[in-house]
Parts: structure tokens; C-alpha cells; sequence
């Protein structure tokens, strides 16, 4: 078990666009997923993509099946490895939610996402992934897949009186340390 350092906003790495999988199911990928589950419950995520740990891979993961102290009022979400996602909109409609992210600690802010998605991918088998979801979950899917096209949730808000720091803006969540 091995808790990986992320990357924060500034680092050129998150900016990358990503190398899609070629390989499924080798050992260098199941340690790398166990790293980036170690990692994201150590600082209690919602997601963490790979480019986040400097690794420039289509992988992300997110899910827990439990209640996350970061958001306490979220619904839950299948714990999930995907890889080489794509991402499909079902219709025009978006929805706004408030985000935070592992590389950009302190802060969060709202977010518009497209409130229904289909995404496909594969497991870490290779297996295909293939979910029709909408709301949280197609939020998290949303901004994970953002990170293996070198986007971090801050350049998809619109309106900037809608960002800030987390405990200013949530006190009630102030023991969370992001
Ligand atoms: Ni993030």
C-alpha cells in the first residue's frame, strides 16, 4: 500500500492529455489502482484520476459505497475503476453543483455538468463498462474523465462569485482538511 502524492493546480502534469490503456490486467496496473484507492481514501475522495499521482494514463476511479465525510449529503456512488472512458451526453440539460478537488485544496465552487450521461470504458480486466446514470454520479464521471483531458474544475465555472474557500463557504465541514 503505497498513498501517492498529488499533484495541485500549477503543475504542467494536469494539464497533459492522457495516454489511453493498451494493456488490461498486468500487474503494473492493479498496483496502480491499488495506490490511487489508497491514496483517495486517505484524504477522503470522491475520485482521483491518474494524471493527478503524475501518471499520464486513462484511469481514473471513484466510489466508495459508504457515506464520504467530504460530502456528507451526496449520494452514494458504486466504487468504480474505469478505464479509457468516453463520456456522452444524454441530452442538453445541465445542472449546477458545488466541487472540490484533491488538486485544489481549500477551495470549492459551482460547476455546471451535463445532468445525464452514458459513459463507457473498460475494467481493469478489460471487461466493458457500460452506465446510463445522472446527478452526483454523472457529476464525479464528469470530472474525473475532466483530468485525462488536462481539465480541473475551476476552468468550467462560469460564475466566479461562486467559488471560494471551503471553510468559509461550508463551515459546517470545516474538520475536513480540503
Ligand atoms: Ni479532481
Amino acid at each position: 500500500m503505497t498513498i501517492r502524492e498529488i499533484l495541485k493546480m500549477g503543475d504542467p502534469r494536469l494539464l497533459r492529455i492522457a495516454q489511453p490503456v493498451s494493456a488490461f490486467d498486468t500487474d503494473e496496473l492493479h498496483l496502480l489502482v491499488l495506490d490511487m484507492f489508497d491514496t483517495m481514501r486517505a484524504v477522503n475522495g470522491a475520485g482521483l484520476a491518474a494524471p493527478q499521482i503524475a501518471v499520464d494514463l486513462q484511469v481514473v476511479i471513484f466510489g466508495t459505497g459508504q457515506v464520504n465525510p467530504r460530502y456528507p449529503d451526496a449520494p452514494l456512488v458504486p466504487r468504480t475503476v474505469l478505464l479509457n472512458p468516453v463520456i456522452t451526453p444524454l441530452a442538453l440539460d445541465e445542472e449546477d453543483g458545488w466541487e472540490g478537488c484533491l488538486s485544489v485544496p481549500g477551495l470549492r465552487g459551482l460547476v455546471p455538468r451535463f445532468s445525464s450521461i452514458r459513459y463507457t470504458g473498460f475494467d481493469l480486466y478489460g471487461g466493458p463498462i457500460d452506465r446510463t446514470v445522472d446527478g452526483f454520479h454523472a457529476r464525479v464521471v464528469q470530472h474525473e474523465c475532466d483530468h485525462l483531458i488536462g481539465k480541473l474544475y475551476p476552468m468550467r465555472i462560469r460564475d466566479f462569485s461562486q467559488f471560494g474557500f471551503t471553510d468559509v463557504l461550508f463551515p459546517s465541514l470545516e474538520a475536513v482538511d480540503d
